[in-house]
């Protein structure tokens, strides 16, 4: 696991961008793992603003996200879908047929769970895997638990930290679900290569814990350490307990 402290988030997001860009340059049918909050914004912009200037072609790109609401349509303003299109998918030239967001819709959710997974098996393989983190260590919706790690694609219980974190999205906070459907830490550790973005100081303990604590499923990020090409890059705040 390499960390990389930058100064502020601008500089994160620049970092974070040039990445994504060398990645398209090179593979442009590559594979990408993304991810929603607020922390990738900067970075999506940069990537819009590269494609904009006529220095990216997303054309042949697919991606694959990590995590959706139970029960909220993709038309829904809150929902990851409704996310993606408008924060990115909207903006550049990526065929939406080739991307995917986990679906939290319909009767049975776990038998999305599993059609997700048979997908991301599928697709050959997420070459880069872009992730946040939440301030309680969690990375898609793999929520802290205390018995072991979540590998596949699963049905969650959204925890209290979470929802206090995200229901300030949602017109009326009560109306955020309880459930979301994500990617296991199996989908996210099968990509060849990953890279976090942590900014600000609410996660310094989140940072800290992943990188210098011990691999627990009390700290989903912390499984991080086990994957060979994991890079995470966070601003001096979220940096300050390292
Ligand atoms: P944030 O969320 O970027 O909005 O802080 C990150 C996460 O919960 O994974």
């Amino acid at each position: 696991m390499q960390v990389l402290v930058c100064k502020n988030p601008a500089e994160v997001a620049e970092a974070a961008s040039m990445i994504f860009a060398s990645l398209i340059y090179e593979k442009p049918n590559c594979i990408l793992g993304l991810a929603t909050g607020s922390t990738p914004v900067p970075t999506y912009q940069r990537l819009i603003a590269l494609y904009n200037k006529g220095l990216l072609d997303f054309s042949k790109v697919r991606s694959y996200n990590l995590d959706e609401y139970v029960s909220l349509a993709g038309t829904h303003p809150c929902s990851y879908r409704y996310f993606m299109n408008t924060e990115l998918f909207d903006h550049v030239n990526i065929d939406k047929a080739n991307t995917h967001v986990p679906n939290g819709l319909g009767d049975d959710p776990e038998a999305n769970a599993r059609e997700y997974d048979k997908m991301l098996e599928e697709c050959g393989g997420i070459d880069l895997q872009l992730l946040g983190i939440g301030r309680n260590g969690h990375i898609g919706f793999n929520e802290p638990r205390n018995d072991h790690f979540v590998y596949n694609t699963n049905i969650v219980t959204l925890t209290q930290s979470t929802r206090e974190a995200n229901a300030q999205y949602f017109d009326k906070p009560e109306d955020m679900p309880e459930k979301a459907i994500s990617m296991g830490v199996g989908g996210i550790m099968a990509a060849k290569r990953v890279l976090l973005l942590a900014t600000g100081k609410s996660k310094a303990q989140a940072v800290h814990d992943t990188v210098k604590g011990p691999i627990t499923p009390m700290v989903p990020a912390s499984i991080l350490q086990a994957h060979q090409n994991c890079q995470i890059i966070c601003d001096a705040e979220a940096a300050s307990l390292l």
